[in-house]
C-alpha cells in the first residue's frame, strides 16, 4: 500500500515495534532519541521482546502501557487503531520472524496487526545472524517487503550475540533515528533507488609528506554522509567512500575507508564499476608531494625550511565522467569554489563541469568557509544540458535529496 505520509505541524505518532532479537535493548535507546525529539511514542513488543527487555521498561520509556497481544483494552481496538493513526511504524530490531511474518501477512500479535494495518511508511531494522539473514527464506521476505515500499536497512558488519562477528548486526540506534527522520520528513518510503547501486564519496584526503606531516583540507564529510544517508533511505545499495572522517557508519551503508587521493581513485573506481550513479562529494587533494619522506623531517640547524615538490594527483572526476564504467551512469561532481579575477562562483563552475565532463556539478559558494563543517549547506545544481536548480540554505540532508531527486529523473530517462 502506498504510504499516506507524516501530518506537517503535529506531533508525528511513531509506533516502535520490537521484536524478540539480543540487540531489543538497543531499541530503548531509539525510543529514548523518539521522545526526547517531541514524538509520541508507541511500544509494540513481541512476546519473545519481552524475554530479552521487559514490560516496565518500555512502559517507563514511552509512558504508555504496552501489551504484545490484541486481547488488551479490546474496546480500544488497539490491533487496528495504532497502525491507522502511526505516521511512521519502525521494527527494531527485526527478527528473521518477524520479516517472514510481515511479508506473509500473518496477524497472531498486535505487532503484526499492526504492520497490516499501518498505511504510512514503514522501516525494519532487521538483526540475526549471519546465516540466517543470508537464508534464501529471509532473502525473499526482504524482497517482498522493499518490493511493496518498505525501507529494510541492511544490517552492520561486526560483533554477533556470541563471539562471532558477520554481517547481521543491528545498526546503532542514532543511525536507524536518522534514518527514521529522513523517511518522516519526507513522509514516504518510496524507494524511487531500489535496486540502483550507487557510490558516494566523501571527507578530504591526505598526502603525506612524511609518517606525520599530510598536507588535507577541510571537508569534514558530512554532506557525504547525508548523500548516502539519504540515498539509502531511498533503497539505493551505497557504499560510502570516506576518506579521513570520524562520523559513524550511516545505516545500511558499505563504508570503505581510505586516506589518500591514490586509494580514493581505487576504490571509487573499483566500486564505480557496478554502479548506477557515482557522487563525488569528497574533496580530493589536487597534488601530492613527490618524494615522501620515510622518516619524520627534521628541523635543519641552518633555520631553513624544507622544499617540497608537488606533483599532480589522478582527477578522479574527469576519469569516472569520460571512462563511463556503464552505459547510462550518472556522475555528480561537488565544486567548492570561491570567485577570484577570472570570473564568478557560478562563471568558474560552469567551466568545471565542462571540463570534468560529468552529468550535474553540486557548486557551493566556500568564500570564508561556511560550509565546512556545517550541518547546513546551500548550492546550485548545475547539469550538463544548462539546467541549473538553486537550493536555499538548509540542512545537507535537504540537499542530499534535491541531488538523488536530479539523479532519479536522469537514471529513470536513460
Ligand atoms: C538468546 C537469543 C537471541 C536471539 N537473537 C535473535 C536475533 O538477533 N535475531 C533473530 O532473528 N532471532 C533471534 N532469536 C530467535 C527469536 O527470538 C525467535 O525466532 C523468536 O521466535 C522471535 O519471535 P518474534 O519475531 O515474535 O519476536 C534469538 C533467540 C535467543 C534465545
Amino acid at each position: 500500500m502506498p504510504p499516506t505520509g507524516a501530518r506537517p505541524g503535529s506531533v508525528l505518532r511513531v509506533v516502535l515495534g520490537v521484536s524478540g532479537g539480543i540487540a531489543a535493548y538497543k531499541a530503548c535507546e531509539l525510543l529514548r532519541l523518539f521522545t526526547e525529539s517531541g514524538h509520541d511514542v508507541t511500544v509494540v513488543p513481541t512476546a519473545a521482546a519481552l524475554e530479552f527487555v521487559g514490560a516496565p521498561t518500555w512502559s517507563a520509556l514511552s509512558g504508555k502501557p504496552v501489551s504484545t497481544d490484541v486481547w488488551s483494552n479490546v474496546h480500544q481496538v488497539p490491533h487496528v487503531r495504532i497502525g491507522q493513526s502511526a505516521d511512521l511504524v519502525v521494527v527494531t530490531p527485526a527478527t528473521a520472524d518477524v520479516l517472514a511474518k510481515a511479508a506473509h501477512g500473518l496477524a497472531d500479535d498486535l505487532l503484526t496487526n499492526t504492520l497490516l494495518t499501518a498505511r504510512c511508511p514503514v522501516v525494519f531494522a532487521p538483526a540475526m545472524h549471519t546465516e540466517m539473514w543470508e537464508h534464501p527464506a529471509t532473502r525473499a521476505n526482504v524482497a517482498t517487503l522493499r518490493e511493496r515500499g518498505c525501507l529494510v536497512i541492511e544490517p552492520a558488519e561486526g560483533r554477533l550475540t556470541g563471539k562471532d562477528t558477520g554481517k547481521g548486526r543491528l545498526p546503532e540506534p542514532p543511525e536507524i533515528f536518522d534514518t527514521c527522520r529522513e523517511v518522516l520528513a519526507r513522509g514516504t518510503t518510496t524507494p524511487d533507488l531500489a535496486g540502483r547501486r550507487v557510490v558516494v564519496s566523501a571527507g578530504g584526503t591526505r598526502e603525506y609528506l612524511d609518517p606525520v606531516r599530510f598536507l588535507g583540507n577541510r571537508s569534514s564529510g558530512l554532506q557525504g554522509y547525508a548523500l548516502a544517508r539519504a540515498a539509502a533511505a531511498r533503497g539505493a545499495e551505497v557504499t560510502l567512500v570516506a576518506a579521513n572522517t570520524s562520523l559513524p557508519d550511516p545505516a545500511g551503508v558499505k563504508v570503505v575507508r581510505v586516506e589518500t587521493t591514490g586509494q580514493l581513485r581505487d576504490e571509487v573506481v573499483s566500486a564505480a564499476a557496478s554502479a548506477d550513479a557515482v557522487v563525488m562529494a569528497a574533496a580530493p587533494a589536487d597534488f601530492r608531494p613527490v618524494d615522501p619522506s620515510g622518516t619524520k623531517i627534521k628541523k635543519a640547524a641552518d633555520g631553513f625550511a624544507p622544499s617540497i615538490d608537488l606533483t599532480q594527483n589522478p582527477d578522479i572526476l574527469h576519469e569516472l565522467s569520460t571512462e563511463r564504467a556503464r552505459p547510462g551512469q550518472v556522475i555528480v561532481g561537488f565544486a567548492a569554489e570561491t570567485g577570484d579575477d577570472t570570473g564568478s562562483v557560478l562563471d568558474l563552475a560552469r567551466a568545471k563541469l565542462a571540463r570534468k565532463g560529468c552529468d550535474l556539478l553540486v557548486v557551493n559558494d566556500v568564500s570564508g568557509g561556511a560550509v565546512f563543517g556545517s550541518p547546513e549547506n546551500e548550492a546550485v545544481i548545475l547539469a550538463a544540458d544548462g539546467a541549473a536548480v538553486e537550493v536555499p540554505r538548509g540542512s545537507k540532508a535537504a540537499l542530499a535529496h534535491v541531488v538523488w531527486d536530479e539523479v532519479t529523473r536522469r537514471l529513470a530517462s536513460r
